[in-house]
């Protein structure tokens, strides 16, 4: 069974459900997008997947295999990288650098080996230094890779998430609101980006209030709404359907 599987996956804060009863498979290659109301349970959907939050209910599969109670950084080497909502941004350090420490979390040598700089080290930064490259290329970022990150606009904030994302190498790429605060033109680079990044072979989870930029990449759409699934289907069947226009569309600011 390859592809993503999350089935009836809850997650409570202190008995409030952020996630109840979520179940939903995103084939491979697809590009799934994720929409509702603020509070609806996306981020926290999103973190229960890439294991940066523990699922109190329910199971998760990646490629056949259950994943739900592996810590973050073993998800990532099977292929799960997240983009949050929030920038996470080392300043001071450059954007290179930046975009380098989405791979780290993914080596096989581990710390030891990297404070020792034993081989497997030295081989495991070679093939970050050619990741981040290309990671860097992909987003359009390449010249600004010596620049210190804290100093980037805001736009090239969010491509350098995209690009350290990407620089783990993922199978499944969990983006959380990566459209926000864009300008139109940025807007449209970004589509034109995960156009090809989805080509790629790559499997997209898209979470993002602009239904109209959803509608315009994704292959399906799931709707969440007080932490469950109130829809899903084709943009055009979202965009009909009475409980979607009610809950969300009729909600949005
Ligand atoms: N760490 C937390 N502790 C307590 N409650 C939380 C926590 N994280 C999320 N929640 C609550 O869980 C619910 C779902 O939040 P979540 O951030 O997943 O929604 P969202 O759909 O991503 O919203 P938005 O569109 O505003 O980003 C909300 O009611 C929120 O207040
Ligand atoms: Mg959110």
């Amino acid at each position: 069974m390859s592809g993503l599987e999350v089935s009836a996956v809850a997650k409570h804060f202190g008995g409030v459900y952020a996630v109840r009863d979520v179940s939903l498979s995103v084939a491979d290659g697809e590009l799934r997008g994720i929409i509702g109301p603020n509070g609806a349970g996306k981020s926290t959907l999103f973190n229960v997947i890439s294991g940066h939050l523990a699922a109190d209910e329910g199971a998760i599969s990646l490629d056949g295999r259950r994943i739900e109670r592996l810590p973050p950084h073993q998800r990532a080497g099977l292929g799960v990288s997240i983009v949050f909502q929030a920038a996470r941004i080392f300043r001071g350090m450059t954007v290179g650098e930046n975009v380098m420490v989405g791979a780290h979390r993914t080596t096989s040598a581990g710390f030891t080996a990297a404070a020792l700089r034993l081989p497997a080290h030295r081989r495991d930064e070679r093939r970050i230094a050619a990741a981040a490259h290309a990671a860097l290329e992909m987003t359009g970022l390449s010249e600004f890779a010596d620049r210190d990150a804290g100093t980037l606009p805001h736009g090239l904030q969010r491509s350098m998430q995209l690009a350290r994302a990407l620089c783990a190498e993922p199978s499944l790429l969990l983006l959380d609101e990566p459209a926000s605060g864009l300008r139109a033109a940025e807007r449209e680079d970004l589509i034109e980006l995960l156009r090809k990044l989805r080509d790629t072979g790559l499997t997209i989870m898209l979470v993002e209030h602009d239904v109209a930029l959803v509608g315009r990449l994704a292959d399906r759409i799931t709707v969440l709404d007080l932490g469950a699934v109130i829809a899903e289907g084709t943009p055009g069947q979202i965009r009909d359907h009475p409980q979607v226009i009610a809950a969300y569309l009729g909600a949005a600011p």
